[in-house]
């Protein structure tokens, strides 16, 4: 039974969509079997996956009962696009809307590791069908002084979550992306969020650079296109995995960091 992790945060921005794409990388090259969920009607992971813009069916058929999600894997991503939007507008009356979800993954979960869920950019229907389906949330937070309370924000809703329909939820941390620990504005955020999320940080942050515009451009992982960046997204990756309890696959990912620096 595969493990399912939600990637979220209160808001856009804050690298979710990069941190799936990364760590999917990252799991795979572990032979990790990876399905990747584009819960994001703007589509950005199915953008940086390179799947055809054509490819049908996506989730927003998944989420109206049209196909199922094991009919939906194209390359090993469920993909999105606009007509998610609707598909959200059409589920928000229906009884059990924050299920859907989760019974429409039920038996691709079976069939992969790891199903890693990219959230849209904002706290609503979508991501608590994305929290209710998951075992386990991660958080994004941008190097930026508001980066605490976004942080706070995505906490209320996984406890709601988890107070309600899906007790098993846990929260596996708050990962810091876009830093810039050169400037002081960077390091303040991160030393307090690391002053109220405690362990839950990461040790590992994701650096800021311009190359993963360039490497999402391009529809090339940063691990390829600078795998000195990339290094970040291994480090997370091991403490991921360590957090999950996997420590086989842990240790295959601390053997690729060693190669990767020796390179
Ligand atoms: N570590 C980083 N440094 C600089 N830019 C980044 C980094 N990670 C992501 N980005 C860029 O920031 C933007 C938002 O990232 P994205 O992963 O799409 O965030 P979200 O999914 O939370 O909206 C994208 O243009 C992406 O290429
Ligand atoms: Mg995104």
């Amino acid at each position: 039974m595969g493990v399912v992790i939600a990637v979220l945060s209160q808001k856009g921005g804050t690298g979710k969509t990069t941190t799936v794409r990364t760590l999917a990388d990252v799991l795979r090259r572990v032979s990790l079997d990876v399905l990747a969920v584009d819960l994001d009607p703007q589509g950005n992971l199915s953008d940086y996956f390179d799947v055809d813009p054509e490819a049908s069916p996506t989730i927003a058929d998944v989420l109206a009962g049209r196909a199922a999600a094991a009919g939906a894997v194209h390359g090993g991503v469920i993909p999105s696009n606009l007509q998610l939007a609707e598909a959200e507008l059409a589920i928000a009356g229906k009884m059990g809307r924050e299920l859907i979800l989760r019974k429409a993954l039920k038996d691709v979960r079976e069939r992969h590791d790891v199903v890693l869920i990219d959230c849209p950019p904002n706290l609503g229907l979508l991501t608590v069908n994305a929290l209710v389906a998951a075992d386990h949330a991660l958080l994004t937070a941008e190097a930026q002084y508001f980066a605490l309370q976004g942080v706070e924000q995505a906490l209320e809703v996984i406890t709601l979550a988890r107070d309600g329909l899906n007790p098993d939820l846990e929260w596996l941390g708050v990962v810091f992306t876009i830093a810039d620990l050169r400037t002081k504005h960077s390091r303040e955020a991160l030393a307090s969020l690391r002053e109220h999320v405690g362990g839950k940080l990461f040790t590992a942050s994701i650096r800021q650079s311009i190359a993963y515009a360039e490497s999402a451009e391009r529809a090339v992982s940063i691990l390829d296109h600078r795998p000195d960046l990339g290094a970040d997204y291994v480090a997370l990756a091991e403490e991921v995995l360590d957090r999950l309890g996997l420590a086989s696959s842990r240790r295959r990912v601390r053997s690729l960091a060693e190669e990767m620096a020796a390179a």
